[in-house]
């Protein structure tokens, strides 16, 4: 009996080519993979449908099995990888890829777009050596060989253990999830106005309601554009990851509060605070990060109250215990956001986390200065490793009696604790990976 053909993934080369071009540039310029599959998606005319989700798939797809790919290559080829340029690389990863993991593309079309973008995109010289390696891995793939070995290198697989442990969850279900596409997240920044809902629905702009926590004014998208709409366009909707939403929100900022947002980088997390009326003093080490953060909150309306460019592991020039609430996003290696940043696994190395921990201690040390007495201060960063986040709070705690923690009265919230009352978010979660504590001041 004959059976229904499969539906096959496109086979043709400009997908193929716009993967190429957005990794090259996410290994070889150090652009992250976001901005870089933006651009090769819409640059330079914007590509549509199965051809659009071919280049995420593949660019997402490379940079997170990059470690078992490479072993692969490298057990296929004669030479060291080391001996290979990233285009030729670049090449061999996609055709390995397409390979190996996506079996709506026939073993065939997989080496022959290759080859042919092998042909387009390499000088001449290199096009023998990697047309020879991709039918060795076609050879091999054909006998049941696979790619083997950890996607994840082992200090940040050990501290995803540690985390599904530490949370009585399922290790190897935690690094399946990080290794998942991430969501994407509407946060409507004024709080979960009718207004917004009203206008997303009106643009066709599909939403669900979150189902592990009800993050205030936040939805889970279910498709459509947001980016096309009146609501993103005036920034009353944003794109943001639930876990950060929540960071925000959970400080409870009110209208007239005068709030430190320190390491406020381009200001998502300003903008928040001053929808909801919040006088928001923007800090951040970085000039041009502010003028941006500084721009998009005048767009939106709700202009900052006050930029200052500032080192904050220093002492800050601003009236000690002046502001009625703290937010302390602290720098860091950004693994929380490993879904949407697969290229975070080969940039960092395990001496990150010492090296930014001890910074944050410092930030955290200096912005608790501008607490007022009976202050909110919450401490945040976007990673799951215990370095950057609970080891930092429990030493900061047991230095300084005059804080406390404090979670708040906000039910939501509560889904999101771990026993000590910090919120710890995880892909299982389906949520980038957060840790914060929410601290008072109590003298
Ligand atoms: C996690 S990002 C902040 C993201 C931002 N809060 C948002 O929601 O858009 C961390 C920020 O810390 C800033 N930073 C790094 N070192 C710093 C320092 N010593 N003092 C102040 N800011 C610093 C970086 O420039 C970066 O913008």
């Amino acid at each position: 009996m004959a059976h229904a053909p499969r539906p096959r993934l496109p086979v043709g080369l400009e997908p193929r080519r716009r993967a190429f071009s957005a990794l090259v540039a996410v290994e070889g310029q150090g652009l992250g993979t976001q901005q870089a599959l933006r651009d090769a998606l819409d640059l330079p005319t914007p590509l549509e449908g199965p051809d659009r989700a071919l280049v995420s798939e593949l660019v997402y797809g490379v940079e997170r099995c990059r470690r078992p790919l490479d072993r692969w290559i490298a057990a296929a080829c004669a030479r060291g990888l080391y001996q290979i340029d990233l285009e030729a690389l670049t090449v061999l990863r996609l055709g390995a890829y397409q390979l190996a993991w996506l079996d709506r593309v026939p073993a065939f079309a997989a080496v022959d777009t290759a080859t042919e973008l092998a042909r387009q995109q390499l000088p001449h010289g290199r096009i023998a050596f990697v047309h020879g390696v991709l039918r060795e891995l076609g050879r091999r793939h054909a006998a049941g060989d696979r790619p083997t070995g950890d996607e994840w290198p082992a200090w940040i697989g050990q501290r995803l253990d540690l985390l599904a442990n530490d949370l009585g969850l399922d290790p190897q279900a935690m690094r399946d999830a990080a290794g998942q596409p991430a969501p994407l997240y509407l946060h409507a920044v004024g709080g979960a106005s009718e207004a917004a809902e009203a206008e997303l629905q009106e643009a066709g702009v599909p939403f669900e309601a979150l189902t592990v926590a009800a993050v205030p004014g936040v939805w889970r998208s279910a498709g459509g554009s947001l980016f096309a709409t009146q609501a993103f366009a005036t920034r009353r909707v944003i794109a943001q990851d639930a876990a950060s939403a929540a960071v925000v929100e959970w400080l409870g900022a009110k209208a007239g509060d005068r709030v430190a947002d320190v390491a406020a980088g381009r200001g998502v997390k300003s903008l928040c605070l001053a929808a909801r009326g919040a006088k928001v003093t923007a800090i951040d080490v970085g000039a041009d990060k502010l003028l941006d953060a500084k721009a998009l909150c005048e767009q939106a309306g709700f202009p900052l109250e006050a930029v200052v460019v500032a080192d904050a592991s220093q002492p800050l020039d601003l009236p000690a215990r002046s502001f009625d609430a703290v937010l302390i996003d602290a720098p860091c290696t950004a693994l929380g956001t490993i879904r949407r940043r697969p290229e975070v696994r080969h940039r960092r190395r395990a001496a990150d986390l010492l090296r930014l921990a001890d910074l944050q201690r410092r930030i955290l040390e200096q912005a608790a200065e501008l607490c007022r007495p009976g202050g909110t201060l919450v401490f945040a960063t976007c990673s799951f490793a215990p370095e950057e986040g609970p080891l930092t709070v429990a030493e900061f705690l047991r230095d300084h009696k005059e804080f406390e923690r404090d979670t708040g009265d906000a039910p939501w919230i509560a889904p999101l604790l771990d026993r000590h009352g910090d919120l710890r978010t995880t892909p299982l979660h389906d949520m980038d990976a957060f840790f914060a504590t929410r601290l008072k001041r109590k003298k």
